[in-house]
């Protein structure tokens, strides 16, 4: 059975978790620990092990730890990096390169210039298969995820008709469960996004992509405003909902107003962390103008990476192909039935 090794024990770390323990097909060895703190103790209670790095061990010296990161590494196949944005690049630096194992990073890491921790940003429904023969890969950021799930259909289906994509990024302040965060009564705007860069190396750059962001005091979801423009033959509001109805983690809610009420329905239907693990196009705002279709969806942040984690996880371990990863993942997920309860309870609301 595959072996995996979690660094990081937050947002990401936490859900990346939960899906080793019930996928039946891989072990999971431990976790990382940075900070001696009390989370150590709620890991250890679920009868996990916690490691930390060698030059850290004297700080952990009140707590029952299984013993070092780099000892651990040489009895792992596969290391997912859950650390903070950049410090993927550092723990690549220090250990993983040290040892014979692959690494998959979070999307605060980059594949541009000297802090580059890899060549591939992965998106399961673009380049699943690219991920085969590699050691180290990004899952992309949850926004870069969620817009190449949007974009990808987009450009197979209308290709030389799309003539720019033009998206502005509402970002969320803090994730939920992110108590240390303080969200400022503020709106702050985001230098140089990295999005466009990032979705244009799996999506090439045949149709321009161009993203503007902003930071907003919420932590309920990002949302994103996606105008097309296109040539020529504009299609219909219904065309362009039918092309994502089948389409892997997009939900397609009619009456839905805010992303408030999507997370509070997720709360309520107790799907795990309260994410719904997909996009969700707020169908009502579906609109035509002129030459172009503007579309709105907001973005599970926190939980839309964690399948894709999964999937990029098989590709790299099982080189397994792509439908059957898909449905190994939806045995763990249940992203249909998240999707159809969605759609049911936004349908008839
Ligand atoms: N949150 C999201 O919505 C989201 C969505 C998509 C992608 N991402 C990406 O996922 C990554 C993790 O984000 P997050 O939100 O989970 O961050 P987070 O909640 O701040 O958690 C990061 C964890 O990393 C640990 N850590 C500290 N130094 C480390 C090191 N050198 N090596 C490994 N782990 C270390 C910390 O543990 P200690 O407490 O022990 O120090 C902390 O638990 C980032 O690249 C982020 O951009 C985040």
């Amino acid at each position: 059975m595959k072996k995996i090794f979690v660094n990081g024990y937050g947002s990401i770390g936490k859900r990346i978790t939960k899906f080793i323990l019930d996928d039946p097909e891989i072990r999971l060895l431990g976790i990382g620990k940075h900070t001696p703190d009390d989370t150590i103790k709620d890991i250890l209670s679920q009868g996990l092990n916690v490691y930390v790095l060698q030059k850290n061990l004297h700080i952990f010296d009140k707590y029952n730890i299984n013993g070092t990161i780099e000892d651990i590494l040489t009895e792992c196949d596969l290391v997912i990096d859950a650390s903070p944005s950049g410090y993927g690049f550092y723990n690549k630096q220090k250990i993983y390169n040290k040892h014979n194992v692959m690494v998959i990073y979070q999307g605060g890491e980059t594949i541009f210039g000297d802090n580059a921790v890899s060549d591939l940003i992965f998106n399961s429904t673009v380049n699943y298969e690219k991920a085969f023969n590699k050691q180290h890969v990004i899952q992309g950021s949850c926004n870069v995820t969620g817009m190449g799930r949007i974009l990808n259909p987009l450009q197979i289906k209308y290709h030389d008709n799309i003539i720019r994509f033009d998206l502005t990024l509402i970002r969320r302040w803090a994730d939920l469960e992110d108590i240390k965060t303080i969200v400022d009564d503020s709106i702050e705007l985001v230098k140089n996004p990295h999005h466009a860069n990032d979705v244009g190396s799996y999506l090439g750059s045949k149709i321009p992509v161009f993203v503007r962001a902003i930071k907003v005091p919420t932590r309920q979801m990002h949302l994103h405003f996606l105008d097309v423009r296109f040539s020529k033959n504009v299609p219909s509001e219904s065309e362009i909902i039918k092309l994502f109805k089948d389409e892997y983690g997009i939900a397609i809610l009619n009456k839905a107003k805010s992303t408030k009420e999507v997370r509070d329905f997720a709360e309520s239907t107790k799907f795990n962390f309260k994410d719904t693990n997909m996009i969700h196009i707020y169908s009502d705002f579906v609109e035509k103008t002129g030459d172009t279709i503007k579309i709105c969806y907001s973005d599970d942040q926190t939980g839309i990476v964690i399948p894709e984690n999964h999937l990029l996880l098989q590709a790299m371990l099982f080189k397994r192909n792509y439908k059957d990863a898909v449905r190994h993942t939806e045995n763990i997920f249940n992203m249909s039935q998240k999707k159809k309860l969605l759609e049911t309870y936004f349908a008839t609301k």
